[in-house]
């Protein structure tokens, strides 16, 4: 009996406690954290705080952009004005294409490109979540779109991954912040499209009520990026929001949400980083 508890404790950690997880459970930690759908679509009440109460059911932030004017939508269960007559397909055809059951597109905010990626059953516990979550009654601003929506991921996130690289940290980890969409505030913006040739190479700018943010370089260049910064430190700037000197980093990156991310994962994040080429 003890052995096979002592045996059980390993597997779990070994496994980042996945395998005691329901889908559920699984899609709460992924949306919660890495995933930081909440960053978009959660109102925030006084000082910014995410308001829980009504998680999902519509962001703050309105994105006016020369070819779109859109806010994150209520994407809780309610009938009316959230996804709760869409059907699990519906769903995920949102996620990985950015189409909606009525055919309109989405903006390319919503980081649909970089969800191609999704392992099926990390997909199903992200549906099985939000299935789960309160219905929340708000009705959010239409989207105007002004011109036809485009946009594309990195290299290499165009298909989905094998379940088999998640063994591999590496693997996983590009994984990881594929889904967690970073390379898209980390990569420069030209003319408004990524840059994916200089992933990583930071320069984006995101104006709130910080003032303004500008994406850093994340590479593993030895100066410019990230490649002279130790594990600790690294982990330190995704869930505490703390440059190397300690000085606090500004929104809209969700430190708060990556808090929650288990080592495991971390850990591979911080290995697929350390493989980015370095860009000056
Ligand atoms: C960077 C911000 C951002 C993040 C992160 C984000 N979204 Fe979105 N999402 C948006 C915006 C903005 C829209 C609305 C786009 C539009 O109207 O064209 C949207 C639309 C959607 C829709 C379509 C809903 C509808 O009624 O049309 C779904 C479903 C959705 N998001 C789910 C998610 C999930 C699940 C996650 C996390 C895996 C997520 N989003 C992460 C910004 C984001
Ligand atoms: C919504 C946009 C956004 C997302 C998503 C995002 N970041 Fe950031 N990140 C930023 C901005 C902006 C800064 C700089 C803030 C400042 O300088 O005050 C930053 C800073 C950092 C830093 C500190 C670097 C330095 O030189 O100080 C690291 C490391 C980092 N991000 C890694 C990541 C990783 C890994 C992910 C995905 C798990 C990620 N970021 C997701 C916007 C984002």
């Amino acid at each position: 009996m003890v052995r096979w508890m002592l045996g059980l404790a390993a597997a779990i950690a070994l496994s980042g406690g996945a395998i005691a997880q329901t889908a559920v459970q699984r899609g709460d930690y992924l949306v919660n954290s890495i995933l930081t759908c909440g960053n978009c679509h959660t109102p925030r009440g006084p000082g910014g705080v995410f308001d829980m109460s009504r998680q999902l059911s519509g962001g703050p932030q309105t994105w006016d952009e020369p070819t779109f004017k859109v806010k994150g939508s209520n994407i809780t269960p309610d009938k009316d004005s959230g996804i709760g007559g869409w059907s699990d397909a519906d769903i995920k055809k949102a996620l990985q294409q950015g189409v909606r059951p009525n055919g309109t597109p989405l903006a390319p905010i919503m980081p649909f490109n970089f969800y191609k990626i999704f392992l099926s059953a990390d997909l199903d516990a992200v549906v099985a979540y939000l299935k789960s979550v309160p219905a929340v009654k708000n009705e959010v601003m239409p989207p105007i779109y002004k011109t036809a929506m485009q946009g594309e991921g990195p290299p290499g996130t165009d298909k989905q991954a094998n379940p088999a690289d998640m063994n591999d940290p590496v693997n996983r980890g590009f994984y990881l912040v594929t889904i967690g969409h970073c390379m898209e505030c980390h990569s420069p913006l030209v003319n408004g499209r990524h840059d994916f040739g200089n992933l990583g190479k930071g320069g984006q700018e995101f104006k709130g009520p910080w003032g303004v943010a500008v994406s850093r370089n994340i590479t593993s260049h030895r100066e410019k990026g990230i490649g002279a910064w130790t594990d600790a430190e690294i982990k330190a700037a995704i869930t505490q929001g703390k440059r190397k000197d300690g000085s606090p980093l500004k929104p809209p990156m969700g430190y708060g949400l990556y808090a929650k991310m288990t080592d495991g994962d971390l850990d591979a994040v911080v290995a697929y980083l350390r493989t980015v080429p370095p860009k000056e």
